[in-house]
């Protein structure tokens, strides 16, 4: 009869040892090796985690080879069609869809928790006017914990709802002053008659000097991006708020160690790469030296917005937000040159040996950009826009992973490959120059001094 293991063998000394298989609902089985180094003295090796599971999630599954993701079991395909962001941030924190009363009350829950406390404004104007919004976005979130620390005990129950609740309803109102801060308006309030996009639109866009009206088609796009967006698996900014979390730091405090892992170009930071990508390309014609440049291997550029670690078919989201631009374009009767040259380079990359072998799609940023582009929202922002959206993803993984009764803290370990054996030596050993004597007394430049050499 077959057995559910897989066995080691160490080909050195010859020990074998079996390990159990771990098998979800969907996706490939893993095998459970935590006792590997007691057994074997052995770790493995796997940095970037390219064959590793770090956790077993109910939240979030994607097939990589098959262009598949689903929230909670749902495709994400229907749930852009049919459902909302907050809808599905109740789906992802909760683990099914709610019925009416429960989404009146976590609708009423997140829109009342939507202000941030008046000392936050305070704490903003330390930023220098032209900070990158994702710095104020780090600094903000982090500094929430600091006005809730009377809950913020990460066992208990309440704690971890009333968190989660602040986190998602106070990001939009936090990036949008973020926004507002760069370009020296006045913090706008959110109104609590707004739904979730349509709120972040009125803070982003409105001023105290005149009314504002929500275009309910920009506002209806907002809320599919944000969808969209909402939870990725284990993904590295995932994968940090889970591991900065597992040391039982406070919810703000992990999420605000996502939002620093999520800006760099390889992951969020790449949405507003692609724009400036775009528009260093400039025309459809120049589309052929920048393939060049990408499959160069000694050029270190990159089609931004292109290639990901999972998906090695089309990134479902990227096909559903192609469609939406042509939407929102054909509905407002305009046109972006952006969008014409990435649909160009979709087109010629899709052809092109080099991504076809190496299975490089369009990912979710391809295209998120030039939809943010269209709703006013500028370049810098874009990044934060992600977060926003990606915040409920973070939280409900937060919360599953503190929940869980395997949990432990999140710690690698490593192949040193650095010096051993050396020995320490004194510093007129070294030949330090001379020194002041204001240091400590263990400072090398002290000590030196002292003994009185001189080079
Ligand atoms: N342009 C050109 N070549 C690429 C690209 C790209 N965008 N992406 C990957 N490749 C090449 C690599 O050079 C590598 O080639 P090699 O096998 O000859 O060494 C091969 O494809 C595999 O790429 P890796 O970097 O090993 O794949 P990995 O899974 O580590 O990286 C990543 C995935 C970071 C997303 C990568 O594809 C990339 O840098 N893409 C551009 C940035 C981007 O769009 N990031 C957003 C990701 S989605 C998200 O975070 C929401």
């Amino acid at each position: 009869m077959k057995r559910k293991t897989v066995t080691i063998v160490n080909n050195l000394t010859g020990q074998e040892e079996e390990f159990p298989l771990i098998e979800g609902n969907q996706g490939p089985p893993a095998f459970d090796i935590r006792s590997l180094y007691p057994k074997m003295g052995l770790f493995t090796y796997d940095p970037g985690f390219k064959s590793t599971a770090s956790c077993s999630s109910d939240i979030t599954f994607i097939d990589g080879e098959e262009g598949i993701l689903l929230y909670r079991g749902y495709p994400i395909e229907q749930l852009a069609e049919k459902s909302c962001y907050l809808e599905v941030c109740y789906l992802l924190l909760y683990g099914e869809l709610p019925d009416r009363e429960q989404y009146a009350h976590f609708h009423r829950m997140i829109t009342t928790h939507s202000m941030v406390n008046e000392g936050l404004r305070a704490f903003m104007s330390g930023f220098r006017h032209d900070a990158h919004p994702m710095s104020i976005l780090v600094g903000v979130v982090g500094a929430l914990s600091s006005f809730y620390h009377h809950e913020l005990d990460v066992s208990d129950p309440e704690h971890q709802e009333i968190s989660a609740h602040r986190l998602i309803a106070k990001l939009p109102t936090i990036a949008a002053a973020a926004y507002k801060y760069s370009i020296g308006q006045p913090f706008m309030y959110p109104q609590n008659d707004l739904c979730y996009s349509e709120n972040f639109l009125s803070m982003m866009f409105s001023v105290p000097a005149e009314p504002y009206n929500v275009n309910p088609l920009e506002a209806r796009v907002l809320d599919l991006v944000l969808l969209l967006h909402a939870d990725h698996e284990q993904n590295a900014s995932t994968s940090t708020v889970r591991l900065a979390g597992s040391s039982l730091a406070n919810p703000f405090a992990a999420v605000s160690a996502g939002i620093g892992a999520l800006w760099g170009p390889a992951h969020g930071g790449a949405n507003e790469a692609v724009i400036r990508m775009l528009e260093e390309i400039g025309d459809v014609k120049n589309i052929n030296a920048f393939i060049d440049r990408a499959r160069d291997k000694n050029d270190p550029f990159r089609l931004n917005g292109f290639g990901h670690r999972v998906y090695k078919n089309y990134d479902p989201r990227a096909r559903i937000l192609r469609k939406a631009v042509h939407q929102l374009l054909a509905d407002t009767k305009t046109s972006d040159p952006l969008f014409e040259i990435a649909m160009r380079l979709e087109e010629i990359a899709m052809k092109d040996a080099y991504f076809l072998e190496k299975k490089l799609y369009p990912n979710v940023d391809f295209y998120s950009g030039i939809i943010y582009r269209r709703l006013g929202i500028p370049v810098n922002m874009f990044t934060v826009m992600f977060a926003v959206a990606r915040c409920i993803g973070w939280i409900a993984q937060w919360k599953e992973m503190i929940s869980d009764p395997e949990r432990v803290i999140g710690r690698p370990r490593q192949v040193y490959t650095g010096p051993k054996d050396h020995e320490y030596e004194m510093p007129d050993q070294r030949g330090y120059p001379t020194g002041s004597t204001k240091h400590c007394p263990r400072c090398p430049q002290s000590r030196w001094s002292r003994m009185g050499s001189s080079s």
